[in-house]
């Protein structure tokens, strides 16, 4: 069990063909076993082996792999069904952080991980955050500096090519795979039964999250409140406010974005109100997080 560095958000790795491994994940993120894990594989030659491809797919991991797009594939009998939570199909993607794609490289085996955060929690993004939420019950964390893109990877569903769907936004959008928004966005309702994962409360800090709209204040702001905007206000800003960009420039939203979350909910804010990003590109998968983030939560 280690921690490992991605393009997107830090990984909590086992042996993918291990079921002892596979169930140590779950058990370490405290993760029900309905929710399947995605496998990460050094190159698509290697994911051939355990996955079945169609045109579609080769030309997409083409395109995008090594990277942050995992796709939705009919599986093969080699991975278990602790994996795949019992489902005929698989999610596999080939990172592009070179901290893993070596250590996938040395390995005969793929590696299961999903975020290395405790379920439910907001994905970490720094060693540091795996270390703070996770150390005590894993071996180590590979230390591969901040994440690039700072949220976790699109996934597509291509099980069926005349319409693929997205059942998660991340980095890659929409508009670059082809599908368009608008169906992207009602897919992403229908992906949620698809995807048993897809919590309407997820990656949810401690502390309470309200959301105002791009471009627009918050609505009370309590003393002992939190406001993160996007970019920089112009005016000079009280203590208590924060920004995830000089200019608004969404790549450094996402980047910056779990990080300053994790650091305010490391305080003793009661509420921390969030700008939404404008929704277009990854500020689609930023709001999506953001969003299930203030979801009452449930239980
Ligand atoms: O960027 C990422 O994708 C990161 C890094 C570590 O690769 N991983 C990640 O994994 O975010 P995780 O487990 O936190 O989220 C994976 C999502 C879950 O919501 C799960 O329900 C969905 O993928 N998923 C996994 N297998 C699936 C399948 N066969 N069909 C549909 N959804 C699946
Ligand atoms: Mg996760």
């Amino acid at each position: 069990m280690v921690g490992v560095p991605t393009e997107t958000v830090y990984g909590l790795a086992g042996n993918a063909l291990n079921e002892p491994s596979v169930r140590k994940i779950f058990e370490v993120k405290g993760r029900p076993l309905i929710d399947p894990l995605i496998v990460h594989f050094a190159s698509l030659q290697a994911a051939e082996a355990h996955v079945e491809f169609n045109d579609r797919a080769r030309e997409l991991a083409a395109r995008f792999w090594p990277g942050a797009l995992t796709m939705v594939r009919p599986t093969k009998a080699t991975i278990s069904d602790l994996v795949t939570a019992g489902l005929p199909s698989v999610a596999i993607r080939v990172p592009g952080h070179p901290v893993f794609h070596q250590l996938l490289e040395g390995l005969d085996f793929p590696l299961a991980a999903p975020s290395a955060n405790p379920f439910g929690y907001v994905s970490p993004t720094l060693a540091e955050h795996v270390r703070r939420t996770l150390g005590d019950r894993i071996a180590a964390v590979l230390d591969g500096g901040a994440c690039q893109h700072g949220v976790e990877s699109t996934i597509v569903d291509l099980r069926d090519p005349e319409s693929p769907r997205i059942l998660r936004p991340g980095p890659i959008s929409a508009e670059s795979l082809g599908i368009t928004m608008e169906s992207a966005k009602s897919n992403s309702d229908r992906g949620a039964q698809a995807a048993p994962g897809m919590l309407t409360q997820h990656y949810s800090p401690n502390t309470q999250i309200t959301l105002f709209d791009q471009g627009g204040q918050p609505n009370t702001v309590n003393e002992k409140d939190a406001v993160i905007y996007t970019s920089k206000p112009e005016a000079s800003a009280p203590d208590n406010t924060f920004w995830l960009s000089e200019s608004g420039e969404l790549q450094e939203i996402a980047h910056n974005l779990f990080n300053l979350i994790q650091k305010l909910d490391q305080q003793t804010f009661t509420r921390i109100h969030i700008e939404l990003a404008e929704d277009t590109e990854i500020g689609v998968a930023i709001n999506d997080r953001l969003r299930r983030a203030a979801a009452k939560r449930t239980n």
